[in-house]
């Protein structure tokens, strides 16, 4: 039976999961499945971008069927050939005749290597800049060359601006029912089979990876459609910084991947040894037994660390076959810009070190430790001492932590910085007045009673909704969710009610009991209150109020003020060449000029100039 999953009014997917998979291209574990994307856009032309593995072919084909209805096949978007995305091509070709195929020549000759069919007369041949109309969308293609393979191509919706990125910002793990990256804790749960998906299937091709980076930053993009894992709808700020790492081959995070192989423990020793001083002087280690665990993940946290610790055991007069499976698997996969060192164990002609050294240091920017610490068999005293150097050697290569300054030290200063570590959420506060609406978005709001119910809200005098409540004395505040996307903020956070509507191209007007307008998109609560008292705190007033009405609307997770500015807010953009200048840290605005006047006020979002940083 089908089991489809709408993404948009018009766009519906249509792909499956396989949890059966043991080793997804026969290399990488998939113990928590993978899903194969494919996605059909219903308008006046309907087009499918896509098709799966054949693993989960029957599946597929009772979800087209259904998605399609009495409407027959028009365009098949290929963007990668590679066969679990290709392998039911040649069926739809059969079954629809009339259908074209779109894609670039690599695609067409990759098809024909894989089947024994003519595409080509059903080839719709398209390349950089190309673009088709399917009625209401237009479909951009962009040429992404070894993002994984030499065919690949991803497509720009610019009616919706949605990305299709074939295999980028593609996941391991089957979706489990959810569609959206922000339907589950992405960071906590799926970023490791991000980062290890990435670093296998496209780690090598860093420069591909950039190139195609480039070329999104110029579009506007409000959703991205990969061909595994989940939809991004908004958030993309941390996966897609993320990507600029690795692609750059740059560390996440400043600490020691220990990777070691030992036959009979003595080399582990060596390894534990090694961690425990480095954690003694404060550096982080991630411990992998090379026997034990799969290369793709040892390979991923290696993009991940700063640091590579290789400890081996000699082996045939070689290095011990897991382990030099690893170090072909790192020197394959482009790793660089790493601080590495070694120990090498050998009862009678220890070379391990030597060898992984001699392959480590084909490398990039590999900047590999003097002081290899040599081991025959068990640990002595004396090699203790060595390890516990090498350990102090690599540590010293950590940047030092700035000293914090003594909190008492002089006057008491109060730093801004201080205040960002509260928690906070976001909403959008809406109020209505001699007919006319309006909104802002605000951080503060909380409950403040529960018998009877009330709330308050701190707002700044210089929003019109600020006047507006504290002459109608009602307003509601929408609990923002993290779908919600830095157009909605700037929409109603960076300009004035006073001269601009902000509901003008909404499309949508739901009202409470009230007949205040709320969010009926974005939100998952809507509370509504009456003012009872209000304080004047200079800046802002502090409203106090009952609540008269509170409903919730979707159990999506509320947005923080972190979560904002971690994955939704853009970073600010370089000052223009020659200039220099300050940025909003809160909104992105840049004010031109070498110095910035203390009593400055953002003119978009009204923060002041202790949330501004020098360009
Ligand atoms: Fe998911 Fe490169 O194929």
């Amino acid at each position: 039976m089908h089991c489809l999953k709408k993404v948009t009014d018009d766009l519906i997917w249509v792909g499956a999961n396989d949890r059966r998979l043991a080793m997804f291209e026969g290399v990488y574990s998939v113990p928590r499945g993978v899903s194969y994307n494919s996605y059909l856009l219903v308008d006046d032309r309907t087009v499918l971008f896509d098709t799966v593995d054949k693993a989960v072919r029957p599946r597929f084909l009772e979800n087209l069927a259904e998605a399609l209805g009495s409407r027959k096949l028009d365009y098949l978007v290929v963007q990668h050939v590679e066969p679990d995305h290709s392998a039911v091509i040649l069926e739809l070709a059969q079954k629809y005749p009339e259908m074209k195929i779109v894609g670039g020549a690599k695609i067409l000759e990759f098809l024909n290597q894989f089947n024994d069919f003519d595409f080509e007369s059903q080839f719709f041949f398209v390349g950089e800049g190309d673009s088709l109309c399917s009625g209401r969308h237009t479909l951009h293609f962009v040429m992404a060359p070894m993002v994984h393979w030499p065919d690949v191509m991803v497509t720009y919706d610019s009616t919706d601006k949605i990305l299709f990125s074939a295999d980028g910002f593609g996941t391991f793990g089957a979706l489990n029912g959810a569609l959206f990256a922000d339907e589950v804790d992405f960071s906590r749960d799926y970023m490791d089979e991000a980062r290890r998906y990435y670093t296998n299937i496209v780690g090598k091709y860093g420069q591909q990876v950039k190139s195609l980076l480039d070329k999104a930053s110029t579009l506007e993009i409000k959703m991205i459609c990969p061909l595994h894992g989940f939809v991004w709808r908004g958030g993309f700020k941390e996966i897609i910084s993320k990507y600029a790492l690795w692609s750059g081959y740059e560390p996440e995070e400043q600490g020691a991947m220990v990777a070691y192989a030992s036959v009979y423990g003595n080399t582990e020793n060596a390894a534990e040894i090694l961690s425990t001083r480095l954690r003694e002087l404060g550096v982080r280690t991630a411990m992998y037994d090379v026997s034990v665990t799969p290369s793709s993940e040892i390979v991923a946290a290696a993009f991940k660390w700063s640091h590579i610790v290789l400890a081996s055991t000699t082996y045939n007069a070689g290095i011990f076959i897991a382990m030099e499976d690893l170090v072909n698997d790192l020197v394959a996969h482009n790793i660089q810009n790493r601080t590495a060192a070694i120990i090498e164990n050998g009862s009678w002609a220890a070379t391990s070190g030597g060898l992984i050294r001699e392959k480590l240091g084909k490398c990039e920017n590999m900047n590999i430790i003097d002081g290899m610490v040599s081991i025959k068999s068990g640990i002595k005293p004396k090699q203790r001492a060595d390890i516990v150097a090498l350990a102090d050697a690599i540590a010293a290569t950590f940047p030092k932590p700035e000293a914090a300054p003594a909190p008492n030290a002089g006057e008491p200063k109060i730093d801004p910085a201080a205040m960002h570590a509260l928690s906070y959420g976001l909403f959008l506060l809406t109020a209505k007045e001699n007919g006319k609406d309006s909104g802002c978005i605000i951080n503060t709001a909380s409950q403040v009673t529960s018998s009877p119910m009330g709330i308050s809200i701190t707002v700044s005098k210089a929003n019109h909704t600020h006047d507006m409540i504290a002459r109608t004395g009602e307003f509601n505040v929408s609990v923002l969710t993290e779908d919600a996307d830095f157009e909605l903020i700037k929409q109603f956070g960076f300009q004035s009610g006073r001269n601009a509507d902000k509901f003008a191209s909404c499309g949508y007007d739901e009202r409470a009991a009230n007949g205040i307008r709320y969010l009926p998109r974005h939100s998952n609560s809507v509370i509504s209150g009456k003012v009872t008292g209000s304080y004047d705190c200079g800046s802002h007033t502090a409203f106090f109020a009952g609540v008269t009405q509170a409903f919730a609307i979707s159990n999506r997770p509320s947005l923080t003020y972190k979560y904002y500015f971690e994955r939704i807010k853009p970073d600010p953009k370089p000052a223009p060449k020659g200039k220099s200048g300050f940025a909003c840290k809160i909104c992105g605005y840049v004010h031109e000029g070498d110095t910035l006047p203390e009593d400055f006020v953002c003119p978009l979002c009204k923060h002041g100039a202790a949330d501004f940083a020098k360009l």
